[in-house]
C-alpha cells in the first residue's frame, strides 16, 4: 500500500481550481481538464474557493466504493469538508442531505413513504394530466416559446407543491429564492437571507398545517411536531430541502434534455417513433448518465484513514466526486460521450449513491418519463427557435442546465 499520493505540493500553483471551466466544444460534456484529470489517475488535488485543497476522486468504481463508505461523512459542519460556497452567518444547512446518520436517516424515515415506487406510480395520471395541459397551452400561445418557464418548471414545481401541499400560486417566491441558493456565485449574505425567506415561508405553512392538516407531507410533519419527535425548525428546513429538491433538478433535467435530443436528431427520432415505456425509461436513464444536472460532485470529508485505488486518504481530507466524470467513464460505460438511448445506463451515479442516494429518483424518474414520452410526440416539429451559440447555459450553479430554452415548432 502506498502512502498518500501528492504528485503535486498543496501550495502549488499547479493545483487547478475546481470547478473547473466548462469550455468544452460540446456543452453537454464535462470540463476537459476533468477528463484529464481522470485519465491520468484515480485522484488528483483540486484548489476550492477558500484555498483549501480536497481530493477529486475521478472514476466511477471509486467515487460508488467511497460514498457507500461509513467512514465518509456528509457533515457539511466538520473540518475539512469542501465546502462549494462560504457557509453565510445562519449557516446554510437545508436538512438531512448535510447530515450523517443516525439523525440523516431519522429525519429521511420521516419523508420516504411518499417517494416509495407504488406512490409514485398512483401519481402517474395527475402528472400526465399535467403535462398534456401545460402542452395544449404551449400550443395554444405564441411562439415562439422559453420551454424553460412554459413547462420545464411548472411541471415539477406544480407536482411536488401538491406533494408537500404548498400554494402553487407562491412560485415565482420559492422558484427565485432557491435560484438565489443554488447560484455559486451568490454572496454567503444573499444565500442566507433567501434560505432564511424559504425556512420562514416553509415555518408558516407548518403552523398552518398545525391548525388546519390536510393530505400532504408537511401536513405529516406537523403531526410529527406537534407529537414533539420534530422540532418546528426541522420540520420547515426539510420543507425547503424537498421544495429545492423537488422541482430544481427535474426543470433542468426536462430543458436540458430537450436541448441534448433537439442536438441529437437521431436520437429524438428513436423517442418520437416509440410508445414503449421501457425504451422510455431507458432513454430517461441515458439522458441522466449523459447530462449530470448536479455537475458540482457530491461532497465529503474522510472521518478516518481510507485505502482506495492503492493510496491512503486521511482522516480530514475533503473528497469531491463528480458525477459528471463518473458518468462519463469509459470502464463502466463504453464510447462514454456518445448519447445512446437504447443503451442501458441504468447503474449510472446521477441520483448519487449509498445512504444520501437521491430521495425523490423514483418521482423524478416518473416525471422525465411521462415528459419525454409526451413532449416530442405531441410537438413531433419542436425546434430551437435561436441558435445553439445564444443558449444561455448555468455554468455559474451547483446545477446544471439552460436558464431558457426558445423552441418553436
Ligand atoms: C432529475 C432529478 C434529480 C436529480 C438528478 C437528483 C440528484 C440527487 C443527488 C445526486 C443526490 C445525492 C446528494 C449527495 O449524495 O450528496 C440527491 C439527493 C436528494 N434528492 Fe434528488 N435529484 C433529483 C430529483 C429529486 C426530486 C424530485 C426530489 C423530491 C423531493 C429529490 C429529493 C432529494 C433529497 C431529499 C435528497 C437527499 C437525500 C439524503 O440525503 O438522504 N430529488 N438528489
Amino acid at each position: 500500500m502506498t502512502d498518500v499520493l501528492n504528485p503535486v505540493g498543496e501550495n502549488s500553483a499547479d493545483v487547478p481550481e475546481y470547478p473547473m471551466a466548462r469550455v468544452a466544444a460540446c456543452p453537454f460534456d464535462p470540463p476537459p481538464e476533468l477528463r484529464t484529470k481522470q485519465v491520468e489517475g484515480p485522484l488528483a488535488k483540486v484548489r476550492l474557493w477558500d484555498g483549501s485543497t480536497p481530493w477529486l476522486v475521478t472514476r466511477y468504481a471509486d467515487q460508488r466504493a467511497l460514498l457507500a463508505d461509513p467512514r465518509v461523512s456528509a457533515d457539511i459542519t466538520r473540518p475539512g469538508y469542501p465546502s462549494s460556497a462560504p457557509i453565510g452567518s445562519g449557516g446554510s444547512h437545508i436538512s438531512f442531505i448535510l447530515m450523517d446518520d443516525p439523525e440523516h436517516a431519522r429525519l429521511r424515515r420521516m419523508v420516504t413513504a411518499p417517494f416509495t415506487i407504488k406512490r409514485v406510480e398512483a401519481m402517474r395520471p395527475t402528472v400526465q394530466k399535467i403535462v398534456d395541459e401545460l402542452i395544449d397551452d404551449v400550443l395554444a400561445g405564441p411562439k415562439p416559446v422559453d420551454l424553460v418557464e412554459a413547462f420545464a418548471l411548472p411541471v415539477p414545481s406544480l407536482v411536488i407543491c401538491q406533494m408537500l401541499g404548498v400554494p402553487y400560486s407562491d412560485h415565482d417566491f420559492f422558484q427565485e429564492n432557491s435560484k438565489t441558493i443554488i447560484k455559486r456565485d451568490a454572496s454567503p449574505d444573499d444565500r442566507t437571507a433567501a434560505l432564511g425567506r424559504l425556512a420562514g415561508y416553509l415555518d408558516d405553512l407548518v403552523g398552518a398545517k398545525l391548525e388546519n392538516p390536510g393530505d400532504d407531507l408537511l401536513s405529516r410533519l406537523a403531526e410529527r411536531v406537534a407529537a414533539g419527535e420534530l422540532s418546528r425548525q426541522a420540520a420547515a428546513q426539510m420543507g425547503v430541502l424537498l421544495l429545492i429538491a423537488g422541482h430544481e433538478t427535474t426543470a433542468n433535467m426536462i430543458a436540458l434534455g430537450t436541448l441534448a435530443l433537439l442536438e441529437n436528431p437521431d436520437q429524438l427520432a428513436v423517442l418520437r417513433e416509440s410508445d414503449d415505456p421501457k425504451l422510455i425509461s431507458g432513454a430517461v436513464e441515458e439522458l441522466l448518465r449523459y447530462l449530470h444536472i448536479t455537475h458540482n460532485g457530491r461532497r465529503r470529508v474522510a472521518l478516518e484513514d481510507i485505502e482506495i485505488a492503492g493510496h491512503v486518504i486521511r482522516a480530514g481530507d475533503g473528497l469531491i466526486m463528480p458525477n459528471d466524470i463518473g458518468n462519463r467513464d469509459p470502464e463502466a460505460f463504453p464510447e462514454p460521450d456518445r448519447l445512446d438511448l437504447t443503451r442501458d445506463a441504468r447503474h449510472h451515479v446521477a441520483f448519487g449513491f449509498g445512504v444520501h442516494q437521491c430521495l425523490g429518483q423514483p418521482l423524478a424518474r416518473m416525471e422525465l418519463q411521462v415528459v419525454y414520452g409526451t413532449l416530442y410526440r405531441r410537438i413531433p416539429t419542436l425546434r430551437l427557435a435561436e441558435d445553439l451559440s445564444q443558449i444561455p447555459f448555468k455554468h455559474d450553479g451547483s446545477v446544471y442546465g439552460v436558464y431558457r430554452l426558445p423552441v418553436t415548432w
